[in-house]
This record gives C-alpha cells, sequence and structure tokens, in this order.
C-alpha cells in the first residue's frame, strides 16, 4: 500500500504536506526555520503526535544549519546558547503531545550535553539524530500495525476518532496503520470516523486517507456515535494517543473520552495505539496531564465561517484524558498490554 507522505526530508531539505488546506488543497510547503516550524505547528499545519516530534527534531536541525550558514553562530558555546533557546522556543508551541518533549529531550542529551570539536561536527550529529527519530517512527508504526492488525478479524466494522494515519506519523500511523496492516494481510475492514470538531481531522484528514487507500469507510459527525453503537454492528474502536500516563489514563483528541463511555456501555472493545514513547512514566495519573485549550474562534467558526455570536464564551480544550478502565487494552511496539496497566 502506498501511504501520503506527512514529512520528507530530502536534499537538505524539509517539507510538510500543509495538512490545513487538506483536502481542498494537497501541497507540500517548506520549513526553513524555527519561525515557520512553530507556525506550522500551532496552526496545525503539521499535527498528530507522532509527526510533531519528527518535524520538530529536523527543524531544529534546519534552524541550527540556517544560523550556521548566516554566521550567526561563530562557536561551539553560540551553538549550545542557541541550540537551548530553539528547544525552548518549540516546546512551547503545543503542550500535550508528549513527542514534541521526546525530541527536544533527546537532542539536549545527545547534542547539547555532549562535547564536540567543530560546530560543522555538532550540526552534523543533529542532522543524524533527527534522521534516527524520523526513521524509527515508521519502524515503530510497523511494529504497532503488525500488534494492532492480531485484533482485527476479516469483516470487522471499526470505529475511529480523529487523524491516526500517515498524516500524523512519518510512517503508516498508529490506530490506522493497524487498519492499513490487516488490509494488506488480506483482511475485508469498513471504517466508520467521526468528523472530530472543531477543526476536523476526522473528515477532512482520515476521510481522505481511506479513500486514498481505497478501505471502504463512512463519515459521521461527533454526536452520532451513541446511535451508531445502537444501531449498527461495531466491533471495536481505535485510537491514537498524544500522552498516556504510567497507570494508562490516555490523552487524545477531544471527543475520544465520549466514546470511550460509549464503548463501554455497549460492551464494544475500545483500543488505544500508540508508541511506547508516548508513555509519560513521570506522571502517575491523566489529571496531571497538561491540555492544550485552543482559540475560541475554532469553535465559533465552521471551516471559516462564522457559527456562532462573536462575544459568546468558549471552552474549547484540544485533548480529553480517557481513564484507564475504559481501555480493553493499550497496543505499542512492545505488545498489548491489558489494564491494569504496569508498562
Ligand atoms: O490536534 P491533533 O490533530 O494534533 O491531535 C491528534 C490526535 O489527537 C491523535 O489522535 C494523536 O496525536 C495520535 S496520532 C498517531
Amino acid at each position: 500500500m502506498i501511504y501520503i507522505q506527512s514529512i520528507k526530508f530530502e536534499n537538505d531539505q524539509l517539507q510538510i504536506l500543509d495538512q490545513a488546506k487538506l483536502p481542498i488543497e494537497k501541497k507540500y510547503i517548506y520549513i526553513n526555520n524555527l519561525e515557520e516550524a512553530c507556525e506550522a505547528i500551532i496552526n496545525l499545519r503539521i499535527r498528530g503526535a507522532p509527526a510533531i516530534g519528527v518535524m520538530a527534531a529536523l527543524s531544529i536541525y534546519i534552524e541550527m544549519k540556517r544560523q550556521f550558514k548566516e554566521k550567526l553562530i561563530n562557536n561551539l558555546n553560540d551553538f549550545k546558547i542557541n541550540l537551548q533557546s530553539v528547544l525552548d522556543q518549540i516546546g512551547k508551541t503545543r503542550p500535550t503531545a508528549v513527542n514534541l518533549f521526546y525530541a527536544i529531550r533527546k537532542i539536549k542529551e545527545e547534542i547539547l550535553n555532549k562535547d564536540f570539536n567543530y560546530i560543522e561536527e555538532a550540526l552534523n550529529e543533529l542532522k543524524k539524530l533527527a534522521l534516527i527519530i524520523f526513521e524509527e517512527d515508521k519502524i515503530l508504526c510497523d511494529k504497532i500495525g503488525e500488534h494492532g492488525a492480531s485484533l482485527i478479524f476479516d469483516g470487522a466494522n471499526i470505529l475511529t476518532h480523529c487523524n491516526t494515519g500517515s498524516l500524523a506519523t512519518a510512517g503508516k500511523g498508529t490506530a490506522l496503520g493497524a487498519i492499513y496492516t490487516a488490509v494488506e494481510m488480506g483482511k475485508k475492514v469498513h471504517v466508520y470516523n467521526t468528523e472530530t470538531r472543531p477543526l476536523l481531522q476526522g473528515s477532512r484528514l482520515t476521510s481522505f486517507e481511506l479513500n486514498y487507500a481505497k478501505i471502504p469507510n463512512t463519515l459521521i459527525t461527533d454526536n452520532m456515535v451513541a446511535s451508531l453503537f445502537s444501531n449498527k454492528k461495531i466491533d471495536m474502536v481505535l485510537v491514537g494517543a498524544d500522552r498516556i500516563t504510567k497507570n494508562g489514563d490516555t490523552a487524545n483528541k477531544i471527543g475520544t473520552y465520549s466514546i470511550a463511555i460509549l464503548a463501554n456501555y455497549f460492551n464494544i472493545p475500545f483500543y488505544v495505539l500508540a508508541p511506547y514513547t508516548t508513555i509519560d512514566t513521570n506522571l502517575d495519573s491523566g489529571d496531571k496531564i497538561i491540555i492544550e485549550e485552543r482559540k475560541p474562534d475554532e469553535v465559533k467558526t465552521f471551516q471559516q465561517c462564522i457559527s456562532a455570536p462573536y462575544d459568546v464564551n468558549v471552552y474549547n480544550p484540544a485533548f480529553d484524558v480517557t481513564p484507564s478502565r475504559l481501555i480493553t487494552a493499550i497496543i505499542t511496539e512492545k505488545g498489548i498490554f491489558r489494564f491494569p496497566y504496569h508498562f
């Protein structure tokens, strides 16, 4: 199967597919510096926890190379001071997905805290590390896909939420990746996917990806899930994750928690698929996860059309936390974990 690539790194240049424009326009844009990288993350031109981490790592290299070429860095001391500032700035873009902070931590450990002889050597090591993070994500997706596909039987009707495919990762995806793997194994599936208000990652991105992959799919709005579960035979729910705490509580796109409650009520297995690094062992439980709150305009408009009074109060959390007892299993590249979670 051929997947739409969300991130391209060729000839030492970084490009991303501008997801804010999908599905109307399929356009790759260059990321030339830190400012463009931060803007792209904040405005969801690149989104999905793994893709954010990979793109951050590559764009940190792009920014440091730019500073070196433009002679803004004259020695290794400058290199380290400026790298620290770049890491701090990119770390402020989106708080919830752990993958961004994984990339930042790796760069701190392997570049910032190491000694080099020349700036070129430090830059070269930074590039190597960013490419490892990029390549690793593809491999992780394949492994998660294999474990996940073992739970998907021929003829399964699956519900998914948000977008967890190749647009959200550097590889084939996590929850969607498992569906792709199942299809590659010859299993026939049907996927229902939620629109995912307010930014429509389901209708704009998942419907687009599933159509591209020629996998039978049906779009529903977020408030149709109870109706779907009561009227159609849904065999399982597959979703991704932005951060999982030590006890298995899982932050994912807003609306995931409601689906988990409904799945529990209707006795439908609810699976979370994510790389093992999504598990934040520094946090004991989900109430410690910082949840990003986004601009009111995203709720007061629908695809740029005004859909509410301009002065109305808005609550716009981008993620919610599903308690671990509602999650049937968490699937990582290391295998299938079941409640009570001991990672
Ligand atoms: O706001 P987004 O689009 O970055 O949110 C994405 C999600 O919540 C995904 O489900 C999650 O990042 C997993 S992507 C493999």
